[in-house]
């Protein structure tokens, strides 16, 4: 709470200059009401019986998510799975000290019994098979991001999730994010007023990694199922429920055949409309020039603002609300992981939930609809 005063001089200094000017007080309070210390991360002690876990598909994304699940102390890593040896290597290598069954094909993972929870982290048009064999296999899922590459890939991972007894829980690491947090538990208890308007954009001055299933929309879904479907979690969450139509425009303009056969969008703009007349503008694109590119989420109310990603909180005329206590620790995945470990032991749903990942995952197909048709497109007609 360390920028609590500073904020308090920040608004005495702008309310004393609004005075002294003879002006009525600033429309806009800016308050920032920051929620965590980025640097604190808990001592964990290693539990007498830690959780035993595999891992399937140890590219990019599985060996940071290895590293960080090792980095909390409570697991053992007891299988390795990926189809490439240079992963398993890279698998075995970050296990150090550990001593993980190998294997290349995931269903002989799932029939081991000495696996009680599984990471997995491979290309989106693997996800709905793997995700409903895990789950039917009894084992508790750390399963990234997004739910399949369709509604309705989406619809019976869920059921299948749902159905059985393990948690399971999406690679959403914003949900663990303290400023995030904080803002939309501001959303939720009203402080803004009613939210009316959601403006969001990840403008990126770089492309994505040219890995062949990425840039290929038919293995990852495109680039708003795969990517912006985290953007899509922050808006069903934060609005509690989902878009009923969507409506935008999008496609390739400038990342021409780059690389070549690239059939993944470079950029979109896309309307959703919320219950309510809550409107959602997002852009997402990747050939921004800096400093003009960049990330942000703002939710808009009757009453005020906040700013998600910073989680900062701006009213119009009433004060600002006090700092909120620190709760998570400054790296989302740690937190997200350590979130997974907690409620496997305690047989709870945890925060990013199948139900999140199925939201997410069908506003995201719902928008990609919408942009390959051109024009509006109805929540109950995607499939
Ligand atoms: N939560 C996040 O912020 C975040 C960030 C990046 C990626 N992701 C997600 O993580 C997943 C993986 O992305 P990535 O960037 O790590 O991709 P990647 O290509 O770097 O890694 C995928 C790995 O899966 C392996 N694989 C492929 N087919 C397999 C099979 N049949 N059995 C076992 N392993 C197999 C590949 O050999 C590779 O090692 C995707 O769903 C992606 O959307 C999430």
């Amino acid at each position: 709470m360390a920028r609590t005063p500073s904020r308090r001089r920040f608004l005495e200094s702008a309310l004393g200059a609004a005075s002294a000017a003879g002006l009525a007080l600033p429309l806009k309070l800016a308050a920032a009401p920051l929620v965590a210390d980025p640097d604190h991360r808990p001592t964990l002690e290693r539990p007498e019986r830690p959780l035993r876990l595999g891992i399937i598909g140890i590219g990019g994304r599985g060996s940071g998510l290895l590293r960080t699940f090792l980095q909390t102390r409570q697991v053992e890593v007891v299988a390795l799975c990926d189809i490439d040896s240079e992963a398993i290597q890279r698998g075995r290598a970050i296990a150090q000290g550990m001593t993980p069954k190998v294997y290349e094909d995931y269903r002989e993972l799932l029939a081991d019994g000495a696996v009680e929870a599984v990471i997995t982290a491979t290309p989106v048009d693997l996800h709905h098979e793997m995700g409903i064999r895990t789950v039917r296999a009894g084992k508790h899922n750390y399963f990234e991001k997004p739910m399949g590459l369709s509604a309705r890939e989406a619809e019976e991972l869920y059921q299948a999730a749902a159905k059985a007894d393990v948690v399971f829980q999406v690679g959403f690491q914003w949900v663990y994010n303290a400023a995030f947090r904080a803002a939309i538990e501001a959303v939720h208890e009203g402080l803004i007023g009613d939210v009316r308007f959601v403006h969001a954009q990840r403008h990126g001055a770089g492309d994505l990694p040219h890995k062949p299933w990425l840039m290929d929309r038919r293995r990852s879904g495109d680039i708003i199922v795969e990517q912006a479907v985290h953007e899509m979690n922050v808006f069903c969450w934060g609005l509690k429920g989902h878009p009923e139509r969507a409506a935008g425009f999008g496609g390739i303009n400038c990342l021409i055949d780059s690389p070549p056969g690239r059939s993944v969008m470079d950029h979109y703009a896309l309307t959703m409309e919320f219950p309510n007349e809550t409107r959602v503008c997002y852009s997402h694109m990747f050939y921004a020039t800096a400093p003009l590119d960049g990330m942000h989420i703002y939710f808009f109310g009757t009453r005020g603002a906040v700013d998600v990603m910073k989680g900062e909180i701006y009213l119009k005329s009433a004060p600002p609300p006090a700092p909120r206590p620190m709760r998570l620790s400054g790296d989302d995945t740690f937190n997200a992981a350590l979130d997974f470990i907690e409620k496997v032991r305690r047989r709870q749903p945890p925060e990013a939930d199948a139900l999140k990942g199925l939201l997410a995952t069908k506003a995201a197909v719902l928008g990609r609809t919408a942009l390959y048709k051109g024009k509006p497109v109805l929540w109950k007609h995607i499939a």
